[in-house]
């Protein structure tokens, strides 16, 4: 018997297991109910008297050292199963994996920074619908019916007669805001426009334009140029200049075209600017008095002058892309780019 327990003692010792699986075998083996240490118990009945003593003692240090064996070892394994399980979601100290963030389109930043420079100004953003008739959009802002200046913009018609039609411009936001309020108005109108033109890298049917109407009494042509500059400066840099050339819009009288200087060359002549070293980026004018008369305000009292740009061109001239077409395709690749830009 004495052997029996010393062999046994020696196997619970040198006992090493490779997987979890391997101690509850060797646990059931040994301490279960029909285990080898159970048959040694029942075989020490019938030990003589004068064995019982050592061999009991024995026998009770050998079933603590077997049990003391199976616990330590299943901790072991226990923990080696969260240190590998940690790799995966079971950990819950785990940093959590981030998120990927989107970021706002290019579109929307310049729209956003252009309001945002008109706001400081005073402006209030005004909006209007997307769809639009024909008195807002062109008979309101002096264009005669049959006027070839109809032409400028190719327009997008849902129905004739009477014309319903995608808004070409907002402008037609301006002459809603004129039909509601009464001067002083100082507004901004963001807004998306439709033109039927050919889809290439400088143009789209859709695209975006902010545009401005300020009307109070004594507004002139220098605080147009002002206002402007003051744009300008705040879009494109401290050192921006700005220059004015006599242009044509029905609804402005007298009229100009608003170049910046190139801020890529700063106005020494590069591709980006044909060699001009001058950038267009908006239309604007004294808002013409048929204009004032037809919503209702009275040019005797009230002058006023009105501008407007397109998002996209300020954008590419901002950040230089040079396809107008990458900001309707939402890749992600371009999209990034625009996470971090202000
Ligand atoms: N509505 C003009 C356009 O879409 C821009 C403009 C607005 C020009 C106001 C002058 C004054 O081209």
């Amino acid at each position: 018997m004495n052997d029996k327990i010393n062999d046994l003692l020696r196997r619970v010792e040198e006992f090493k297991p490779k997987a979890a699986a391997e101690v509850e075998e060797f646990r059931i083996r040994i301490l279960g109910k029909k285990g080898e240490l159970n048959a040694l118990l029942d075989e020490f009945k019938s030990v003589a008297p004068e064995y019982k003593r050592e061999l009991g003692q024995k026998l009770n240090r050998l079933k603590s050292e077997a049990i003391e064996r199976v616990n330590t070892l299943r901790e072991q394994f226990a923990a080696q199963a969260a240190a590998a399980g940690s790799d995966k979601a079971g950990d819950m100290t785990r940093p959590a994996s981030s998120e990927e963030l989107g970021s706002r389109h290019p579109i929307s930043l310049v729209r956003n920074q252009i309001t945002d420079i008109f706001s400081r100004l005073g402006y209030t953003i005004a909006e209007g619908p997307e769809i639009e008739d024909d008195w807002h959009v062109f008979s309101a802002l002096n264009f005669p019916p049959e006027h070839p200046a109809r032409d400028m913009q190719d327009t997008f018609f849902i129905e004739k007669n009477p014309d319903i039609l995608l808004r070409t411009h907002t402008s037609s936001i301006q002459v809603r805001t004129m039909e509601r309020q009464k001067p002083p108005i100082r507004v901004v109108c963001p807004g998306r426009v439709f033109r039927n033109e050919a889809i290439s890298y400088r143009a789209h049917c859709i695209f975006h334009q902010v545009e401005g109407l300020y009307i109070d009494e004594g507004v002139s042509f220098a605080d147009l140029k002002q206002s402007i500059l003051y744009f300008a400066k705040e879009m494109f840099g401290e050192h921006a200049t700005i220059r004015m050339r006599p242009s044509y819009f029905p609804f402005t009288e007298p009229s100009a075209e608003v170049d910046v200087s190139c801020n890529l060359c700063g106005g020494k002549g590069c591709n980006v600017c044909k060699g001009t070293g001058w950038l267009e980026i908006m239309g604007c004018g004294m808002v013409d008095p048929n204009v004032l008369e037809a919503s209702g305000i009275d040019p005797h009292k009230y002058s006023g002058f009105a501008f407007g740009m397109g998002v996209e061109r300020i954008a590419m001239l901002k950040y230089g892309v040079k396809d107008l077409r990458l900001y309707f395709e939402n890749d992600v690749r371009f999209l990034h780019q625009f996470d971090n830009a202000l």
